[in-house]
């Protein structure tokens, strides 16, 4: 498998779409993928494709997209890790495929989209997507936005990832020698809820730790949005440690190291 960073660096998100449907070729074969995802925590997560004109559905910050991709859960320990890691995992083999996508967690006329999706009683849908081929070129409200949230822009590499503690910053160069730099950096060009990548990881030995930043607003009570970005980071690593055909596992191994105010444990990488 070629790297799996390379593809992670051509996606941005998608707002502004060509205005043609898919063809149910690909989204048959995207059905049958999203079939196949599983996730670390073994937690379902449910993929409904929503066609945009019959279930009345638009977004304020989309133009031109005729179909979406709704995912939903029960919440519960772990859900927003799950969720996020599941989620990522179908948006970038849509990536893959040619497709545009977005990560929308807020800006959507929510009780439509839950309704199109039959959602349970014990469910919630935190997020949507909407998916099509992304328009030459973008609107003035989506180009806006991405100004507002720096969308191109990441937090310095060694802001983000430690070495032994969150004192001391994690290099480029160190983590190279590590042989995670290139894990670490699709962490840090993944999406993250108004681009404020709370993800933060601190590597000891052979264990890479992962945290949540935490930022006020994001945690509605049933779930918490910063924890499904983790999700994704997680997704990302993983991703990237495995297409260099390394084989990393997963665990709850929390190393009780000083934490800064509104940092919280994850989960763990051996690598
Ligand atoms: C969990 C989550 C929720 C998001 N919710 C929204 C949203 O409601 N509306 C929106 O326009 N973008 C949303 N985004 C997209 C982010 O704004 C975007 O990922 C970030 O600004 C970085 O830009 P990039 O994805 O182009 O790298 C969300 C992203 C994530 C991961």
């Amino acid at each position: 498998m070629s790297d799996f960073l390379e593809l992670a660096k051509t996606r941005r998100s998608v707002r502004t779409f060509d205005g043609n449907p898919v063809p149910a070729s690909i989204i048959d074969e995207l059905k049958s993928y999203a079939n196949s995802i599983t996730n670390p925590y073994g937690i379902n997560v449910r993929f409904e494709f929503l066609i945009g004109d019959e279930n009345k559905l638009s977004s304020p910050v989309i133009f031109g997209e005729k179909m979406y991709i709704a995912a939903l859960m029960e919440p519960g320990k772990n859900a927003e890790e799950a969720y996020g890691y599941a989620f990522q995992d179908l948006l970038m083999k849509a990536h893959e495929m040619g497709l545009g996508t977005v990560w929308i967690g807020g800006t959507m006329p929510r009780d439509k989209f839950e309704k199109a999706s039959n959602i349970a009683s014990d469910e919630v849908m935190p997020c949507m997507s909407p998916i099509g081929v992304a328009a030459k070129s973008m609107s003035m409200k989506e180009s806006l936005m991405r100004k507002g949230v720096k969308a191109d822009k990441r937090f310095d590499f060694d802001k983000l990832f430690f070495i032994d503690s969150f004192e001391s910053g994690l290099t480029e160069q160190k983590a190279e020698e590590l042989g995670l730099q290139k894990a670490l950096e699709a962490v840090r060009v993944a999406p993250s809820a108004v681009n404020k990548q709370p993800w933060r990881v601190v590597v000891i030995g052979d264990m890479a730790h992962f945290y949540v930043k935490h930022d006020r607003g994001y945690d509605n009570g049933k779930y918490d949005l910063q924890k499904i970005d983790l999700g994704i980071a997680l997704y990302n690593f993983e991703s990237q440690l495995k297409s260099e055909g390394k084989a990393p596992n997963i665990e709850e191994a929390d190393p009780g190291i000083a934490l800064p105010n509104d940092i919280e444990y994850i989960v763990s990488y051996r690598i």
